[in-house]
């Protein structure tokens, strides 16, 4: 395996994928040396020597109407999505989109669960193992963990009634292989899906679960700043939480997701 070095400590890559993870999910999006660089050495040192290059040929641009079309894609599944009147005609109509290459590797489509009517909707990021063997959202090790919190301030995917009730769904309906990040034309063909989805169940208020609902949602990231904030996502408040599975690798930061489910609480209270 490839080994790399960080601060003099050698690791294996995929330490090194873990570290890089944990620094964009701590809110990390500058790159600053250790060492600072003396760029008045580096302006004597001399130029380089002029090599004459042939510029290398245009690569030929041929975007062909499945693997790279993707406007022509997400034209189709905007096409899809605004034909539905209902989330179950909907839910067929994503379901039977071919636009998006994980619905080759995954086991199961994975819509949403809960109760539709409810005020709050969870946005979260994509199915992991245990939701695509199920074909539900967040059922997993962090979909127990967000059942717990939730509870806490007495909201469940179970309810009938809708004032103490969740639904929730993903940005992604497919799994990605090994839990991959979604890429970013991944969720350009579903947020037509997601958007119609939202509009369709109309809840009071979003819950974005994480970086990669932050960023399909209101284009950022950097949930470690974004969270607890309300913000406006859909046309509907919207709030960034951190995703429970880092709430299970990082257990101090359980903290301020109570803080946030209170300012949830209370927003769903009417004193917010
Ligand atoms: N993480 C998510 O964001 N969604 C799931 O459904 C499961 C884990």
């Amino acid at each position: 395996m490839d080994r790399l070095t960080y601060q003099g400590i050698e690791l294996d890559a995929e330490t090194a994928l873990a570290l890089l993870e944990w620094q964009a999910e701590m809110g990390v999006d500058e790159a600053m040396g250790d060492v600072p660089a003396d760029r008045f050495q580096v302006a004597a040192a001399p130029p380089p020597p002029l090599i004459a290059m042939t510029p290398p040929a245009a690569p030929a641009l041929t975007l062909t109407a499945d693997d790279d079309d993707l406007p022509g894609r997400v034209a189709q599944a905007e096409a899809l999505a605004a034909q539905a009147d209902t989330l179950d005609a909907l839910a067929a109509a994503q379901e039977r989109f071919d636009g998006i290459e994980l619905k080759k590797g995954a086991r199961n489509f994975c819509f949403a669960d809960g109760n539709p009517a409810a005020r709050v909707l969870i946005l979260g990021e994509a199915p992991g193992d245990e939701e695509d063997r199920q074909g539900r959202p967040f059922v997993g090790r962090a979909g127990q963990l967000l059942d717990r919190m939730f509870d806490a301030i007495g909201l469940s995917r179970q309810s009938v009634d809708a004032e103490r009730a969740l639904y929730i769904t993903n940005v992604l309906t497919w799994r990605p292989p090994g839990n991959r990040d979604p890429q970013p034309d991944e969720i350009a063909v579903s947020l037509p899906f997601v958007r119609r989805h939202i509009e369709l169940a109309a809840p009071d208020v979003i819950v974005l679960m994480g970086n990669i609902a932050c960023d399909a949602a209101i284009g950022r990231r950097g949930i470690l700043r974004l969270r607890g904030t309300w913000t406006q996502a859909f046309g509907r408040p919207a709030l960034p939480m951190a995703h429970p599975a880092y709430l299970l690798r990082n257990p101090p930061a359980k903290r301020e997701a109570w803080a946030d489910l209170l300012s949830l609480a209370a927003r769903l209270d009417g004193q917010a």
